[in-house]
């Protein structure tokens, strides 16, 4: 089979799949064949997992997420893991916004544990699902996707590694609770137009000189609003983020005024 059908099987399998796959047709319709935003890692991932540099740390980590170590994730894991530790030696803090059950978290905590720094990790969700979408701007969205999580399970998932802070509700809510704090790495995993927009707004003006921020969502057709924030949020400032063919995009904070 074609490895285009096997990406969209696998991909229709998923929870809200079907619906991730009707918007990659409707974008690809509109201007022309064009290939898959990002490439599929499955096939390749034996290899890249035994190719990655700093290999043994993350397969320990990788190991320990169990059922949440999703495979097509993985090359999206790499990018997550590589980031970090470029991060990790700088002073501030570490946050992520969009934790579902805590397979992110789980990689981003255990490698900073891993490398034997001491930083707290700040999780911001609902852990409820998603809020409201905008309307126009997040159509495949609606609000209570991905709300089969339970905090207590997300907390129990973490449970063995030190310094993580859970901050549950709305970013708009709980966001305020970190006011007077500074950041050197952040993932913003939040798919939504307004999250994405609330996550650039806060974190950028707090990032320490070098501090990184990951966003999983820019490359993916069923996240229109996650790019149109951090298009918008970056067309205003110096610094602009590199977008990867894995669909996240990074930004590194060169100075510390804005
Ligand atoms: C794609 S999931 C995160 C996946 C996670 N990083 C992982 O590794 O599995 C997106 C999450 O963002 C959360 N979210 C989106 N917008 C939010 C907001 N404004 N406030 C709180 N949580 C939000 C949703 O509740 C959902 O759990």
């Amino acid at each position: 089979m074609p490895l285009r059908s096997l990406v969209r099987r696998s991909l229709e399998g998923m929870p809200g799949g079907r619906r991730f796959v009707a918007a990659y047709r409707a974008w690809n319709g509109t201007n022309g064949p064009k290939p898959l935003p990002y490439y599929h890692p499955d096939a390749l991932r034996e290899e890249w997992r035994r190719g990655y540099g700093a290999s043994e740390p993350f397969h320990q980590v990788l190991g320990s997420m169990g059922h949440e170590a999703w495979p097509p994730k993985m090359d999206r894991y790499m990018v997550l893991d590589g980031l970090l530790r470029s991060a990790l030696a700088l002073p501030g803090d570490l946050a992520e916004c969009g934790v579902y059950k805590g397979g992110t978290a789980r990689l981003i905590a255990g490698t900073r544990t891993a490398s034997g720094v001491r930083k707290r990790l700040f999780l911001l969700d609902t852990f409820k699902g998603m809020p409201e979408p905008t309307a126009g701007l997040d159509s495949t969205w609606r609000a209570g996707d991905l709300g089969d999580v339970d905090i207590e399970e997300v907390k129990q998932f973490l449970v063995d590694l030190p310094d993580i802070v859970f901050l549950p509700g709305l970013f708009s809510d709980t966001l305020l609770q970190l006011a007077e704090s500074k950041f050197c790495f952040v993932h913003v995993d939040a798919d939504l137009y307004t999250s994405v927009r609330e996550c650039c707004e806060f974190f950028w003006p707090r990032m320490v000189n070098g501090g990184v921020v990951v966003f999983d969502d820019y490359g993916f057709p069923n996240c229109p609003g996650a790019k149109k924030a951090i298009d918008e949020y970056f067309a205003r400032i110096a610094e602009k983020p590199v977008y990867l063919p894995t669909a996240q995009a990074f930004a590194v904070k060169h100075s510390t005024n804005g």
